[in-house]
């Protein structure tokens, strides 16, 4: 156990070097995996930041960063199953490989509906890179091509996951208890 700002985290899930080695790994695969064309990496903020600034630092090829911003969690640790888009990326997506960077899939909403709002816009190609995945999607999309690591089913936070926007900045990640 230990405590950060007053406040009880549990176990650590994933540590420092486990996740800059997968990390690593992630870079060098989608680097591989576009050895042409135009590259936008999409931040789905707030969780992806984290993990978003270190993942484009592997990627050796010129790309371009925008971030996307929606809405899927209050302070509850449970989905509201509603997708808010607050920010629209001003970049044109049209004619791009996209990579969709996000923090963890849990229900798979969130996925949903930003693919479907990802793939009006006419991209050359969409992909999601999901640091975490709890495995939970009957059926993932075929979009969701690199994922950083199977999730245990607990409230993880840290690396950018928040509960409650708090413990984003934890440099590893781990449940809550
Ligand atoms: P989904 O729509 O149910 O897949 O939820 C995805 C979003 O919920 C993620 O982008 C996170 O912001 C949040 N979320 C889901 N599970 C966790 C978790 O274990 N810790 C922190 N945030 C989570
Ligand atoms: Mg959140």
């Amino acid at each position: 156990m230990r405590r950060t700002g007053g406040t009880r985290i549990g176990r650590i899930v994933f540590d420092e070097a486990t996740i800059a080695e997968r990390v690593r790994r992630l870079g060098q695969e989608i680097t591989a995996a576009y050895p042409d064309g135009e590259l936008l990496v999409l931040g789905l903020l707030k969780g992806s930041f984290v993990f978003l600034a270190d993942l484009v630092r592997q990627i050796e090829r010129t790309l371009q960063v925008d971030f996307i911003v929606a809405s899927s969690y209050g302070t509850e640790k449970t989905s509201s199953g509603a997708v808010r888009l607050l920010y629209d990326p001003m970049a044109q997506l049209e004619g791009r490989h996209i990579v969709l960077v996000e923090d963890i899939i849990d229900t798979g909403t969130t996925l949903r509906c930003l693919l479907d709002l990802l793939r009006a816009r006419s991209p050359e190609s969409l992909a999601v890179c999901a640091l975490l995945d709890k495995g939970l999607i009957a059926e993932p999309p075929a979009e969701l091509r690199f994922v950083g690591f199977q999730a245990p089913k607990a409230f993880l936070v840290g690396y950018g996951l928040d509960h409650a926007e708090e413990y984003r900045h934890l440099p590893f990640i781990a449940d809550l208890s």
